[in-house]
Parts: structure tokens; C-alpha cells; sequence
């Protein structure tokens, strides 16, 4: 859906985050704007978790206190980023309708006094989203601070899958359109197995807890179904807001760290996206996990500059040990985000809270006050993003995809597959990284998308793969593109059924072998692969016994289980070649093989000292180089042009101090 706006009216990059002045009184409102001018905010979220204190009895609308906060933000120049709070719905809900409650897969009826508690396919709560929706359009649409709507708050989390009747009923009839006859249910579930077969619509359940592994088409049904319940509320939202407000329309992902929502379909139904990050503490290279999250985000928007909704300015509060932030990392991973396309710097939240679950989270207006470390670095970052403003609107360029299929993600990490070890968060993260080291940029991808305008393209682990699938990316190597795929891809179709032909079948013709038999190693175990004339590596984790199809060998395990057989292979297809790699090597055979991947591809890795990233945004004949300095001394970039946060003149060299970031605009490379 496009809208009239496709960005919102504001000056520069968007810098700002959540804000909840129903917790605070009028004084500390007056302070808080005040602090806001300082800091150089522009975009405030607003009303994301206040149902009960705007619709304080069911149809009953109390407005005089936003009406009045928003005027006071209108007046000092920030702009409003408006929620519906329905992530919240307030006591009184519960009350009137006790029996829109999420159950969970244990049976477990949800109780009140936290969030998120409500069915997505109840049709209380669906009449209640989109009453307050309406109702609240209605009234601000107008509002000249409202720049922005933000529908609900990360959807799926914490409430995705629901077991509730409502859902289970909601189910049957997903299921009745979705198949037409239980014959084609029966088929696609492959219910002949354990005596599953379904006689009746009725008889079909949602996959609650059983004795045993539960039927994995059946969940994974379920999954594609828990996310079109999602969305639909979504656009039950959207639909009421657009009928009042011509303001852009957005919902917060979570794009790398939410399980319940495929973000390429919702990216088509947002008219801007937006992402929350946050870092994993116990992750000693967290920021490449952010890399990650940045450049899907930017990925499932089609390219689009998009906005950093929500980040940390320090530690967050739910992890088992969270860490503060270092100085400098905020505004390392701020313009990470931003170099990765991000127009839009927004954190989880202005003023710490006093009360409640979040009151050790930490925030832009921190509890000890403006006389603090992080206070000056959230002032620090309002002036650097200043400076940036040209930056907004460019693109970034990439010449390398990675596959990322949430789909095949939902089944490939179901139970009982051949090994634990192959989930597929650290199958993607084991290339990624090499990338990140490589200082390659990488959009993510659909294995159906128009890959024609990449020289590369990874296939991490494409569990599921449907025959249509396969052959896109079959055409893509036909036509000269270079394919990296490694284990565990190919293995199934749409219904978690095995392709017939061998593991791997419907990508024969494009890598030039199947898969006869999976060798997963155990724990610990690791061997040694060889590669002729590049030494020998470590890898872990899988082997296979490969039957080859007309691939060349271009490495072999020298032990373990697939001793002598293939460990990488390369196959010459049409103007292209197909690469498999059969088993994780480690970092060093990461380096050879990507490096010989490259080479084969025509794409060239930057030379620059390990920890120095750097991403280019492009508008027109300018560049925007982005560089971010994650190592403890200073580096030299080479660059000619002008560093935009210190206005200077850069000529053939820049230095990076150790730690900071750096933004120079120079003349795009053709
Ligand atoms: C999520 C939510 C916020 C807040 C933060 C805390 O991203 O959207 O409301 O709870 O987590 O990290």
C-alpha cells in the first residue's frame, strides 16, 4: 500500500524514541521537552502501552491529557511518531471479555498484570483494536505533530502462537481455505503416519503439547497461520488509521529476533519499516549480530530507508547478565544502523522508568540525571546526527545476497532433525561473518526474488526449497550468477516433505550432485579437510556421503565419517557455477573458500584492518562512505572528500579514531 507520504516530514535523520509521560507528572513534562531541545530529538513515540488511560472504560474516550501533550511537543518543535496501544489491552478488556486470554502450547490460560495477553483471533479484542484505532485516527489525523503512526508493538512478541478456542476455530477455517478438501490436507500433512488421517474439519486441533513430536507440517501450518493472524490484525489497524490520516503507517519489528512474523510479507504492508535491536550481552561480537538485524531490515523493506525504532542507550534489562554499553558503542551502533540504511535513530526510551518491569532498563534521560555519561552521549549523537541530515534518502549498495527464508527457517529448526547443531541462526551467522570480515555489504533475499542483480548469492541452510524455487535459483546460475550453497539445503518441499531424487534434488543441475546419506558428527568431533594447493582446515558439526552429478571436488575429508568424499565442490552451469560445502569449516577454510568464492563471483573484498566497518550509501553521483571503528586504536580509511561531523576535508586519507565513526561524502565510484 503506498501512501501520500512516504517518509515523514521531518528535517534530517529521525532521532528520538519512546516516550511515556502518563508516567511522569506535568513538571516533569515541561523538563522533559526542554531536555529533548538539548539532546536535538525530533521524533518522539507516543501512547504505545497507554490503552487504559485513553480508553478508560470500553467505548469510554479520555484525550484531555494527550491533547495537551501533544500540543507541548507540537510547540517546542518535536514531532510525534503516534501508537495504537493495543500490544496493552487494560484491565477492564479482560474483564468484559475473559475469554479473548492467549492460551499457550502448554494450555496455560495467560493471566493479566503484564502485556501482550490478549488473541489475535478473538473477535473481542479484534473489535476492540480497531475501535480505539479508529477512534484515535479520527481525532489526530489532523494534529500537525503527527508525523508518523505506529500500529501495535512488536507483533508476535510477546504473545505469537495462541492455542486458545478462538484460535484453534480460526485455524479450521485458515486450513479450509488454504487446502479446499481434508483429501488435500491429508496429502500435504502426510497424515498416513501414526494414524493421523482427519475425517472432519473439526477433528483438527492446533499443535498443542502430545506425548510425542507433533506433526511438523502440521506446525509448520500453524506457524505460516499464527502469522497471517498477526498480520491481519495489523492491517485491521492500518485500514481503520488510513481511512481518517494520510501519515505514513508503521508496526516495530523485530527483524532477527522474532520467530512468529515473516517480514518480507509484512514489509509489502507497511508503508515504512521499522525495527527494534538490541544487542545480545553474552555475544562478544554483538555488532555483527546488529549488522544482521540492519541489513534485513533494510532488506524486507525493499531497499527503502528505514527506522531504528528502538535500541539501548546502555544495558537493557532481560538478559541473565546485562551489560552496559562501553562510550562510544551507542553511537557506534547508531551509525552502524544508519550506514546500513536507517534514516531513523530511535531508542527504548527517553526518561528511565521508576515503576514497573523496565525500571533497570536503561534510557536517553538516564535515572541519574542529566549529569551523566550517557545523558552527554545521547546529547553528543542528537549533534552528529545533525550533521548528517544529507545522509537521509540514500541507498545502500550491495553487490552480495544471502538467502533468509523465514519459512524454511519455521521448519528447519522444528524437532528431531539430524542434528541440533545445524539451527539456522548460526548457520546464516557463519557466512555473514565472513562477509562482515570481508567488508562485503549483503542484501537478504527470498530464493524466488529477482536475484539477476547480484554477482553472489549464499545459501546458508534453504531446508525448505520448493521445486519453483529451485529452478529460480537454477535460471540465476544458468545466466552467470555464482551460488554458494552449504548443507542441509534443498532437503524438503513446502509441506516438510523430503523431495524425492536424493537430498538436494531440486538443485542437481545447478550444483552438480545429490545427497545420499547425512554423516553429522558427534559433539566435539571435528576433521580435517584438505584442499589442494590451500592447505588443510578444521570442521565440525556435519559430513554427508555425496553423489556426484558432475561437480568437480574441490576438497576432501581426510577423516571422520565421509572420509576421502567431497567436503567442497564447485559445478560449471550454463554462464555460471553452483558451490556446496558440505560441513562447517572453520574460520581460516571460511577465508579460503569465500576468498576462491569471490574471485569465481567478481567481487572484490575490501583491504582494510579487521574491525573497521564500513558501508557506502549512494544517492546520485555522491557517496556516503559510513566507517566504524569497533578496534582499540585509530585506522586509516583511504577517502577524499568531506567528513561530515567534523567538516573537514579529507584528501586520500582519513583517520578513524580508535572506537569512533566517521562519515565522508565523496564522489561515487562508477
Ligand atoms: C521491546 C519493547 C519495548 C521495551 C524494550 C526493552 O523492544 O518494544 O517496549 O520493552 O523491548 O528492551
Amino acid at each position: 500500500m503506498t501512501s501520500p507520504h512516504a517518509w515523514p516530514e521531518l528535517r534530517g535523520i529521525a532521532y528520538g524514541g519512546d516516550y511515556n509521560p502518563e508516567q511522569w507528572s506535568r513538571e516533569t513534562w515541561r523538563e522533559d521537552v526542554a531536555l529533548m531541545r538539548e539532546a536535538g530529538v525530533n521524533l518522539v513515540s507516543v501512547g504505545i502501552f497507554s490503552w487504559a488511560l485513553i480508553e478508560v472504560a470500553e467505548g469510554v474516550f479520555d484525550f484531555e491529557w494527550l491533547d495537551e501533550l501533544l500540543d507541548l511537543l507540537h510547540e517546542n518543535g518535536i514531532a510525534v511518531d503516534l501508537g495504537t496501544p493495543t500490544a496493552s489491552p487494560p484491565a477492564w478488556f479482560f474483564a468484559n471479555h475473559p475469554e479473548a486470554r492467549v492460551i499457550d502450547r502448554e494450555g496455560r490460560v495467560m493471566g493479566f498484570g503484564s502485556r501482550g495477553m490478549a488473541s489475535h483471533s478473538s473477535p473481542a479484542y479484534r473489535e476492540a483494536i480497531v475501535r480505539y484505532a479508529d477512534t484515535i485516527a479520527a481525532r489526530y489525523a489532523k494534529h500537525p505533530a503527527v508525523v508518523l503512526w505506529h500500529v501495535h508493538n512488536e507483533y508476535g512478541v510477546p504473545v505469537g502462537e495462541d492455542y486458545s478456542p478462538a484460535s484453534v476455530a480460526a485455524f479450521r477455517i485458515w486450513l479450509q481455505e488454504k487446502y479446499g478438501t481434508l483429501d488435500a490436507l491429508n496429502a500435504a500433512w502426510g497424515t498416513a503416519f501414526w494414524s493421523q488421517h482427519y475425517a472432519a474439519w473439526e477433528h483438527i486441533d492446533a499443535p498443542a503439547i502430545a506425548p510425542s513430536v507433533v506433526n511438523p507440517a502440521q506446525r509448520l501450518d500453524f506457524a505460516r497461520f499464527t502469522d497471517h493472524q498477526l498480520r491481519a490484525c495489523f492491517i485491521l489497524e492500518r485500514d481503520a488509521i488510513r481511512a481518517h490520516a494520510d501519515q505514513p503507517i508503521t508496526t516495530n519489528f523485530m527483524a532477527n529476533q522474532s520467530w512468529t512474523t515473516d517480514l518480507w510479507a509484512w514489509g509489502r504492508e507497511v508503508d515504512i519499516v521499522s525495527d527494534d535491536h538490541y544487542l545480545w550481552a553474552a555475544d562478544e561480537d554483538a555488532h555483527i549480530g546488529l549488522a544482521i538485524a540492519a541489513d534485513l531490515t533494510r532488506s524486507v523493506g525493499g531497499g527503502k530507508p528505514w527506522i531504528l525504532m528502538e535500541h539501548s542507550t546502555s544495558a537493557v534489562n532481560w538478559q541473565p547478565r546485562n551489560i552496559a554499553k562501553r562510550p562510544g558503542e551507542m553511537k557506534r551502533n547508531s551509525l552502524t544502523h544508519l550506514g546500513r540504511g536507517a534514516d531513523g535513530i530511535l531508542f527504548f526510551q527517553w526518561r528511565a522508568g521508576r515503576s514497573g518491569a523496565e525500571k533497570f532498563h536503561s534510557a536517553m534521560l538516564p535515572h541519574a540525571g542529566t549529569a551523566s555519561r550517557v545523558f552527554r552521549e545521547v546529547v553528543d549523537l542528537g549533534a552528529t546526527l545533525d550533521r548528517l541530515g544529507e545522509v537521509q534518502g540514500s541507498m545502500v549498495q550491495a553487490e552480495v545476497a544471502v538467502l533468509w527464508d523465514f519459512e524454511s527457517f519455521w521448519a528447519q529448526d522444528l524437532e528431531w532433525r539430524p542434528s541440533e547443531d545445524v539451527a539456522h541462526a548460526a548457520q546464516v551467522r557463519h557466512f555473514y561473518e565472513q562477509l562482515w570480515r570481508d567488508g562485503i555489504t549483503v542484501d537478504f533475499a527470498l530464493p524466488g526474488h529477482d536475484l539477476s542483480g547480484y554477482r553472489l548469492v549464499v545459501v546458508p541452510a534453504q531446508y525448505l526449497l520448493s521445486t519453483a524455487d529451485a529452478e529460480n535459483l537454477t535460471r540465476y546460475v544458468e545466466s552467470g550468477g555464482t551460488l554458494l550453497v552449504s548443507f542441509f539445503s534443498g532437503i524438503v518441499d513446502e509441506n516438510d516433505a523430503v523431495h524425492i531424487g536424493g537430498f538436494g534434488a531440486p538443485l542437481r543441475d545447478a550444483l552438480g550432485l545429490t545427497v545420499e546419506e547425512f554423516l553429522p558428527l558427534r559433539e566435539s568431533a571435528s576433521h580435517d579437510v584438505e584442499w589442494p594447493g590451500r592447505g588443510a582446515f578444521r570442521a565440525d558439526v556435519w559430513q554427508e556421503d555425496i553423489a556426484l552429478d558432475g561437480a568437480e571436488v574441490i576438497a576432501r575429508f581426510t577423516g571422520g565419517p565421509g572420509e576421502n568424499g567431497p567436503a567442497i565442490t564447485r559445478n560449471a552451469h550454463g554462464a555460471g557455477a553452483g558451490w556446496y560445502v558440505s560441513t562447517r569449516l572453520d574460520a581460516v577454510g571460511m577465508g579460503v573458500l569465500m576468498g576462491a568464492v569471490y574471485a569465481d563471483a567478481g567481487v572484490v573484498p575490501a583491504s582494510r584492518p579487521e574491525g573497521l566497518e564500513v558501508v557506502t550509501r549512494r544517492r546520485g553521483g555522491t557517496d556516503y562512505v559510513i566507517a566504524v571503528n569497533h578496534r582499540d586504536d585509530d585506522v586509516e580509511l583511504a577517502a577524499t572528500g568531506v567528513e561530515l561531523i567534523t567538516a573537514t576535508d579529507v584528501d586520500g586519507t582519513l583517520t578513524v579514531p580508535a572506537g569512533g565513526v566517521a562519515v565522508v561524502r565523496t564522489t561515487a565510484a562508477s
